[in-house]
């Protein structure tokens, strides 16, 4: 028997604080909210029965809200990528909507807690044959470190360059070990230290299941910024107008790339989303540098703002916001066997 879609609710987190990092990085926590507004704007456009509930302290709220809608006909439209300010908690939401029974766009659990541990998505990706930089784990600033220098030091499960400055570029053991130390005390996490790749840089946006589309590939234009070591999105750079960088990288789209390098990063890109089990959508960073593309993240739930790098791929490649939105909606119906009331 296949289900009829009745409603649809727009989940999404409203953090009013972040339980560890840089006051500053609130303000990527917080960016969810208005982009729910969006998503939600969009779905009354497209004339879905649309209701809109944010969780805020409990994962209860979760179970609350739903109890009113009928888990055979109610999608969630899902666009909690943290809770309680905490990024790694947008799997529990995950969890918890899959005991409940709901189903929900994009990434499931398994596929999303993969995705948010960055050292998890660079096993899938080698056990797969897909390229990432070469990595090392850090719990402590004093284990011994392998690999050659440059390398960058990031959070291992964070995402939108939260605790990614210009001094997570490292050149030497001291530096190295300074910004371990600032990760694992600021963040409480583990340090995840890749080799410095200073290739171009990309961004794949991808909608689909099966044969999931691949839209206009974004390149972000290091060209104003000389020194190859800081060329790379920050987080200054990536939320902070107040900051030169921000207006110093633009994104182009459709990158200008020969058909072969076009062939070569859509492919890798395709066999990312593949083998970390995305659904429905999914973005994939990587740099391209001779000849090799190395995927850097796998984004299970790329940022839906309408100034974000998601839709700039999707008007590139001719629609609105509502139908990106629709396009989102449908593959989800698609893919649960679902149809249209
Ligand atoms: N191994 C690397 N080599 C070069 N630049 C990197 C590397 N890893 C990350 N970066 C830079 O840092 C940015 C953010 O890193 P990323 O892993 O995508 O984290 P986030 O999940 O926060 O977006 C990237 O867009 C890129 O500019
Ligand atoms: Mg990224």
């Amino acid at each position: 028997m296949s289900h009829r879609l009745s409603h649809i609710v727009l989940l999404y987190n409203e953090d009013t604080e972040i339980l560890h990092g840089a006051p500053t990085d609130s303000i990527a926590v917080q960016s969810t909210v208005a982009t729910a507004e969006s998503v939600f704007q969009a779905l009354l456009e497209l004339e879905y029965p649309v209701y809109k509930a944010a969780i805020r302290e409990s994962l209860e709220e979760i179970e609350q809200h739903l109890s009113a809608f009928d888990r055979r006909s109610t999608l969630v439209f899902n666009c909690c990528d943290g809770f309680r300010g905490v990024n790694r908690g947008a799997v529990d939401v995950i969890r918890r909507l899959e005991e409940l029974g709901f189903a929900h766009t994009g990434a499931n659990f398994a596929s999303a807690q993969a995705c948010i541990y960055k050292p998890i998505t660079k096993a899938i990706l080698i056990a797969n044959g897909v390229e990432t930089p070469a990595y090392q784990v850090f719990h402590s600033p004093n284990e011994s470190f392998r690999l050659p220098f440059p390398a960058i030091v990031k959070p291992a499960a964070e995402d939108g360059s939260i605790g990614i400055t210009h001094n997570s570029v490292v050149t030497n053991l001291r530096e190295l070990r300074r910004e371990v130390e600032r990760v694992l005390v600021l963040y409480c996490q583990p340090a995840l230290v890749e080799t410095f790749i200073p290739g171009r840089e990309f961004s794949v946006s991808i909608l689909g299941n099966q044969s999931p589309e691949i839209l206009p590939i974004a390149e972000q234009d290091y060209s104003r910024i000389s020194d190859p070591l800081a060329q790379l999105l920050t987080y200054q750079s990536k939320w902070d107008p107040a900051a030169p960088e921000y207006y110093d990288i633009p994104a182009l789209v459709p990158a200008d790339l020969s058909k072969s390098e076009e062939q070569l990063v859509r492919e890798t890109a395709r066999r990312a989303f593949q083998a970390l089990g995305l659904r429905d959508l999914g973005r994939i960073d990587l740099r391209l540098l001779n000849g090799i593309p190395y995927v850097l993240e796998v984004n299970e739930l790329p940022d839906l703002a309408p100034e974000a790098g998601f839709w700039n791929s999707a008007r590139a490649a001719g629609m609105t916001y509502p139908q990106l939105i629709d396009r989102i909606v449908q593959h989800a119906l698609k893919r649960e066997g679902w149809t249209l009331s």
